[in-house]
């Protein structure tokens, strides 16, 4: 592989992608440092990176994202150990994302972070996806624009700690998920992001606490929502919601289901979501960055999507 760099970002030169290729990645990083495929033996490793950096990830939630595409999650190895780690999950050739950037904290600033998000990219281009997009800390949005990344939309990280004293908003119109709704979300979904994500929600439904569909005249879906559980604190989304109404009973419906603190990431554009936020006593717990590479020709409509589904996918 070629890869050039300047002040603008990098061009990549290559065919890549191989389940078995190993390369060093220098000169980018130090020259004992390789990149390898994600394998099953570097859940624990990788987990351990996770708790370093504080994040809510589950195991489970290593598992089902690393398994959406697993040629396309790779561990930075140092001296033996898994040093890093990024995965990437493609939806169609339209859209690719990259997540769970993270460097063990004491190998930090030696290019491991930089050296796998090449290789992300090296990937995907060799895929043939056209765009590119992650959803950045500021500690990693710094390391993403140099790459040439641009800015998107903000979102913010939300946090309650202890159920608020509030009643739920009324059930009217929600219902668990069923089989027969996969179709109809998987359409709502595609509204709110740009293009159809069926494995990432097939997978999302079998691995949530809670599951919840509104609908609305005729029985179209209005919306859905999912929250899951997390080391931290259980995760409430995706939730996309066409109306006002339903993305209120949906979030309600969904918080009265756990007495547990909740993160919710909310989309700067889906104002609606961030003044329920507060209502049910939810606070700033950090912010984060849309940001995309190559042509967005499918951005979706942000406005609809009350909750995204995970920093790492989107
Ligand atoms: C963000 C992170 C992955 C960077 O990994 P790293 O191996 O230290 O990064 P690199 O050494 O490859 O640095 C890449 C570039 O970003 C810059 N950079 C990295 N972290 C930075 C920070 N916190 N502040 C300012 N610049 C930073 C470096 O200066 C470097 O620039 P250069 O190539 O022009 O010298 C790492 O700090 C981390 O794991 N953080 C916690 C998890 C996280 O926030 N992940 C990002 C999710 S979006």
């Amino acid at each position: 592989m070629n890869i050039r760099s300047d002040q603008k970002g990098i061009d990549l030169v290559g065919v890549a992608g191989q389940r078995e290729r190993r390369f060093v990645i220098a000169p980018l990083m130090d020259s004992s440092i390789e990149t390898r495929c994600f394998a099953d033996g570097d859940f624990a490793a990788a987990d351990r990176l996770r708790h370093a950096a504080g994040w809510n990830q589950t195991l489970a939630d290593w598992q089902r994202m690393v398994a959406l595409d697993p040629a396309g999650c790779f561990v930075a190895v140092d001296d033996g150990e898994v040093a890093g780690t990024a995965m990437t999950v493609s939806y169609g050739l339209e859209l690719a994302w990259i997540g769970m950037v993270l460097v063990d904290p004491d190998r930090r600033s030696r290019g491991i972070g930089r050296g796998l998000l090449l290789h992300c990219l090296d990937y995907l281009r060799a895929k043939g996806v056209r765009c590119i997009k992650l959803d950045a800390t500021p500690a990693g949005q710094v390391l993403y624009e140099k790459l040439g990344f641009e800015f998107e939309w903000p979102l913010m990280r939300w946090m309650r700690n202890a159920p608020a004293n509030i009643k739920p908003a009324a059930s009217d119109g929600v219902s668990t998920v069923e089989g027969r709704d996969a179709g109809a979300i998987e359409q709502l979904d595609r509204n709110a992001i740009g293009v159809a994500r069926p494995d990432l929600l097939h997978g999302l439904r079998e691995h949530a606490l809670q599951g919840l569909v509104a609908r609305g005249s005729n029985e179209v879906l209005d919306g859905f929502g999912f929250l899951r559980a997390g080391i931290n604190a259980d995760y409430l989304g995706p939730v996309v919601a066409k109306t006002e109404t339903a993305g209120r009973a949906l979030v309600g419906n969904l918080l009265a289901g756990t007495e547990r603190p909740v993160f919710w990431d909310i989309p700067g554009p889906c104002e609606s979501a961030s003044v329920l936020a507060k209502e049910l006593g939810f606070t700033h717990q950090r912010p984060l960055v849309r940001m995309h590479l190559g042509p967005n020709r499918s951005p979706g409509n942000p406005k609809i999507l009350w909750g995204i589904s995970d920093p790492a996918t989107g």
